[in-house]
């Protein structure tokens, strides 16, 4: 191997290449071809797949062909690959040497293109991006796929053992749904009868009245036919803090550990029973009701992760509040926009919390915020303060006595039993803010009933949960994922839960696989950033933990890259753990695609299915639906439990954002493709949102935060590839006329958007703009910003149409300044 290796250097094609003793492989489409150099003739062989019993086997056929156009014209004419064109350019061969243009096109209209330099000896140099950027259009013009996305799907059409990762039969065997054909069978009766189906689950829940059984569901998803309305088990009064708290304890289990709540300095730590969790939250639901919260009040909660956050959520739950968790990483200006939305009488926070080693104050951003949302009309009375000791003293925290009160001083001396306010399934349980293509978040809105069903379902299969298990999710509760999945589902199921408060690398890159073996934590969820970070660190922060425990992985926030996931499944997950690569939405309230553990097998950065009851379809851009092996827009078909009903105050919005693009339809504002297996593969947003590191950020959110800044005309973003974060923020920027570039005035910018939005949406590139490529109507060209921003700048295609094209050479003049 290493002999070989000397001769023929690594060469990247496509899809990755591997060395072979006596010549090397070079992978087309997901088949290994192997190159031979003898007796002075270059000759390939093609590997034929046959598939048995479900798994994909390679037998080595020969097609002996020399080099040149006719080698790859043979591979198309063998019918091997699926493969639509393939346009070879040989550029030149010799006896050593053997240099391609290649261009494949797939049945799915995939275009990729590369060139190929193999020899027996010398250096030789490929390239083997360049055929991810040229990774051309969907059919459907869903528009170019990213960058990333595309190195995801290089990556994963590449991977040699193409690459179904069965279950193992110890897995399958134990697991709820233990194969294919039992998901089916499940799947088709939630598809064909969806009221029997959930129907079914609600029933095992506690409800003070059912719901109307003639009408589990009622829906109309059409804007033809009408307003866009859904609602599931109407009429039905249930509590969702009492399903997943009272129910829990009366069931027997109230000293089964509910919260591991873990510190951001090792060594400090807490838990608590369903017992303890439910008595704590009846104190602070008992206050809240003393303080005048009545049912439909809203509350916002602007908590780092300590308890004191799902508390709070399940106490406002319980004495039917409407909770409006802000993740405490926004910005004063964001918190005070979401206050005047939806003005709440109390808000909840602490006075600071330590990130590593660095203190936050967040009372301080919370005063500003009020003091904000003050000037704009919405006061705010009470400002209810949890002393983190850990991280500030009562002492050095700033002050409003008329309207601030401390936790501890009050919270404690409320009895420890609270009545339930029993509301209906359809009342609303939460807000929560999303970004959207404006600059204004859209308040999503999830009522009570559906939700707890679908929350707590999605959790038990999607994890394959069992009441041994310890489950650990990393996101925070100010996003979707900390509700449903930190929260609600998990406790739902009645599941001991860690929660964590700090950094995944503090005080190392091994935190994460400490606190996995100190609570032998079962299921492990997280997203695909942290998992490229930690997989750049060195192996040993994760070998030298045992995590034995671990049982099932789970992914969230962003398409996973094969390697991240091979990464994962082989090192963290010592290659026995499923993955759980769950594809959702804060609007979905819950799992939409994802696999079943134990139920299928994977295909590393596939979501793989649609959950029970979710009918997801790809459209093109007429919003035809599209079958079989296709890529397009991703969409839905009928209501789910856990779907959101409205934005708040804005059911309009609701309606074009969702429910216009696609007459008839959901629409996601994702880009999907489906294989031949019928795997769903997500390709990113086609709207204009990025997501750097998980976090939905609204391009149009950033450029209001950057011309905010005094010096500053206009501005114009776009996502770009980060290695890391998966998608990074990158800004065009005009200044006013006579203002000098400087790097004091960079900063300022980006401080202006840590300002208005949080630091999470600092951009990782100013570019200065003397001007921005428009069309003669005034409309930005971001698909010209976007080439200019991954520096593609042979692929910036018509520019004739622009008002004025010298904007595009001067732009890329300034790229590097
Ligand atoms: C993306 C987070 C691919 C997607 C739960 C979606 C994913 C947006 C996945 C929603 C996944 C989330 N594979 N993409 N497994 N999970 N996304 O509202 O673009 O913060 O539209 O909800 O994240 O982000 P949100």
């Amino acid at each position: 191997m290493i002999g070989f290796r000397q001769t023929f250097p690594v060469i990247k094609s496509p899809y990755g290449t591997r060395c072979f003793t006596d010549g090397f492989f070079f992978s087309i489409d997901r088949r290994w071809t192997r190159f031979k150099h003898r007796e002075s003739r270059w000759e390939c062989e093609i590997p034929v797949i046959k598939r048995s019993h479900g798994r994909s086997s390679p037998i080595w056929g020969s097609t002996n062909s020399t080099v040149g156009l006719s080698l790859f014209q043979s591979l198309v004419r063998s019918d091997a690959l699926p493969i639509q064109q393939v346009r070879t350019t040989c550029l030149n061969h010799s006896n050593t040497c053997l240099n391609l243009s290649i261009r494949y096109t797939y049945c799915h209209k995939f275009s990729v293109s590369s060139s190929v330099l193999m020899g027996t000896n010398g250096i030789f140099t490929e390239d083997h991006l360049r055929h991810i950027e040229s990774l051309a259009t969907f059919p459907s013009g869903a528009g170019k796929i990213s960058h990333l996305r595309a190195t995801n799907l290089g990556e994963c059409l590449s991977s040699e053992e193409h690459d179904l990762v069965f279950p193992t039969p110890e897995f399958s065997d134990k697991a709820l749904v233990p194969s294919t054909e039992k998901y089916l069978e499940m799947y088709r009766r939630s598809v064909r009868d969806p009221a029997g189906f959930w129907g079914d689950i609600a029933a095992e829940f506690y409800w003070k009245e059912k719901w109307d059984c003639e009408k589990v569901c009622s829906e109309n998803l059409d804007v033809r036919k009408g307003t866009v309305e859904i609602e599931w088990f109407k009429g039905g009064k249930t509590n969702i803090c009492f399903n997943a708290l009272d129910r829990i304890v009366d069931n027997g289990d109230g000293d089964k550990v509910a919260l591991y709540w873990e510190g951001n300095v090792p060594g400090l730590d807490d838990k608590l029973t369903y017992k303890e969790l439910l008595d704590k939250v009846c104190q602070l639901s008992n206050y809240l009701k003393d303080v005048g919260v009545k049912k439909g009040d809203a509350v916002v909660i602007y908590l780092p992760m300590l308890a004191e956050l799902p508390i709070s959520m399940l106490a406002c739950a319980r004495i039917g509040a409407v909770h409006s968790v802000v993740f405490a990483g926004f910005s004063a200006e964001s918190l005070a926009q979401r206050i005047i939305d939806c003005k709440p009488n109390v808000v909840i926070t602490c006075n600071a919390v330590l990130r590593g080693d660095k203190p936050i104050l967040l009372k301080n951003i919370v005063d500003q915020a009020i003091t904000q949302s003050a000037d704009n009309g919405v006061s705010v009375d009470l400002c209810l303060t949890y002393e983190n000791q850990s991280a500030m003293k009562k002492e050095a925290t700033k002050w409003q006595a008329d309207r601030d009160i401390w936790w501890q001083d009050v919270v404690p001396k409320y009895p420890n039993t609270c009545l339930v306010e029993w509301v209906d399934a359809e009342d609303p349980l939460f807000l929560l803010y999303t970004s959207g293509s404006t600059g204004k978040p859209k308040g999503v809105l999830h009522t009570t009933g559906g939700y707890m069903v679908y929350a707590a379902t999605t959790f038990k299969y999607a994890f394959d949960y069992k009441p041994s298990d310890v489950y650990w999710c990393t996101a925070d509760c100010g996003w979707i994922t900390g509700h449903s999945y930190v929260s609600y589902g998990p406790l739902l199921n009645g599941a001991s839960v860690v929660i964590f408060e700090g950094a995944p690398n503090y005080p190392d890159s091994g935190r994460c696989w400490d606190i996995v073996d100190k609570y032998n934590v079962t299921i492990f969820y997280t997203a695909p950033t942290l998992v490229r970070s930690l997989m750049r660190e060195k192996n040993e922060y994760v070998t030298r933990y045992s995590r034995k425990s671990l049982r099932v992985l789970g992914s969230v926030g962003e398409p996973i890259n094969p390697s991240a996931w091979r990464w994962f499944y082989n090192i963290v997950g010592d290659s026995r753990c499923p993955i759980s690569d769950t594809w959702w939405q804060t609007e979905t309230g819950g799992f939409m695609i994802t696999p079943l553990p134990g139920s299928w097998p994977q295909k590393p950065g596939s979501a793989t299915f649609p959950f029970f009851g979710v009918q997801p379809v790809i459209v093109d851009e007429k919003g035809n639906e599209i079958e079989g092996e296709c890529s397009g827009y991703l969409c839905v078909k009928n209501s789910w439990p856990g779907a959101f009903r409205t934005l708040y105050g804005d059911h309009d919005r609701y309606e074009t954002t969702y429910f216009k693009p696609f007459p008839g339809y959901y629409f996601s504002g994702d880009g999907c493709s489906r294989d031949g297996d019928g795997y769903y593969w997500l390709t990113g947003r086609v709207d204009d949102v990025i997501n750097v590191s998980g976090h939905r950020i609204g391009t149009a959110e950033v450029e209001s935060a950057l011309v905010l800044h005094p010096q500053c005309v206009e501005a114009a973003v776009v996502g770009v590839e980060h290695e890391v974060k998966g998608q990074g923020i990158y800004a065009f920027v005009t200044l006013v006329d006579g203002v000098t570039y400087s790097e004091e005035l960079r900063k300022s910018l980006i401080l202006s958007v840590r300002n208005q939005i949080g630091a999470f949406a600092a951009p990782d590139k100013i570019h200065w703009a003397p001007g921005l490529p428009k069309t003669r109507s005034g409309k930005i060209m971001r698909r010209i910003l976007r080439k200019i921003a991954s520096r593609q700048l042979e692929e910036l295609g018509d520019i004739s149409t622009l008002a004025d094209p010298a904007v595009v050479d001067q732009l890329i003049a300034l790229s590097d300044c």
